[in-house]
């Protein structure tokens, strides 16, 4: 346990570090239209939180709360149903897809699963309902604009690579990624694969 999170935090660093790349938190402000759709996307997420939550997201800092806006403006694919659990299975599934047609020197099929992956589906809520209480704050959501350099972008660059046919340096944006969803795991989630429900296990 002790090794695992001490791979898993240098991880984390390394992919903070090579996220200097990842959009600075304090960016642009949004056109006045996008302002707009946001605020209603974000209402909509809000609807769906417990009053606790909504207390929390709340007593988030305008930086946070941009970059979460941001997010939802960016991702047109959003479920009214699907839990953040689903949402993975099918990033999940496209990550394998884009892993395999590398390794066959197929950059077509890497370059879509890559590009599917970049424009995940949002879940029910957003992101936010899925998180431990304890990480929705200003430090606990700090590392996401990292995680999502190094997943969304790491695919899209995953994408342009497998498309110029450099299938060499699709290899390394797939180790980026990997990097990526082994740090948000690691950082959001305490026990890996731990299921919502109370299993019928003795302790
Ligand atoms: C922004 C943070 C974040 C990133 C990045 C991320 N995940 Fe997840 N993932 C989560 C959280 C949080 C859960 C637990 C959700 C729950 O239990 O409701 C999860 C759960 C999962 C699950 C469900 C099974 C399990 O172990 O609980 C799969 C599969 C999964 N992620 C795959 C991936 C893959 C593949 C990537 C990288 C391409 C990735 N995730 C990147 C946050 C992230």
């Amino acid at each position: 346990m002790k090794t695992r999170r001490t791979l898993a935090r240098a991880l984390a660093a390394a992919t903070l570090a090579s996220a200097a790349a990842a959009p600075a938190l304090a960016q642009q402000p949004l056109p006045p239209e996008q302002m707009k759709l946001a605020q209603e996307l974000m209402q909509k997420q809000m609807a769906t939180m417990t009053p606790e939550l909504v207390e929390r997201a709340r007593a988030l800092s305008p930086e946070i709360r941009q970059f979460l806006m941001k997010v939802a403006l960016r991702h047109e694919r959003r479920s009214d149903t699907l839990t953040l659990r689903q949402v993975m299975h099918d990033i999940l599934a496209d990550y394998q897809a884009a892993g395999a047609a590398i390794a066959v020197d197929n950059g077509a099929a890497a370059a879509d699963a890559a590009r599917r992956i970049a424009g995940h589906r949002l879940p029910r809520g957003g992101m936010l309902p899925y998180l431990p209480l304890d990480k929705v704050t200003n430090e606990g959501l700090s590392v996401l604009p990292a995680m999502e350099a190094a997943v969304e972008g790491g695919a899209r660059q995953l994408a342009d690579a497998a498309d110029r046919g450099d299938m060499v340096a699709a290899a390394q944006h797939y180790g980026t990624i990997t990097s990526g969803c082994v740090a948000c795991h690691n950082h959001f989630r305490g026990q890996p694969g731990a299921s919502a429900y109370e299993p019928r296990l003795k302790r």
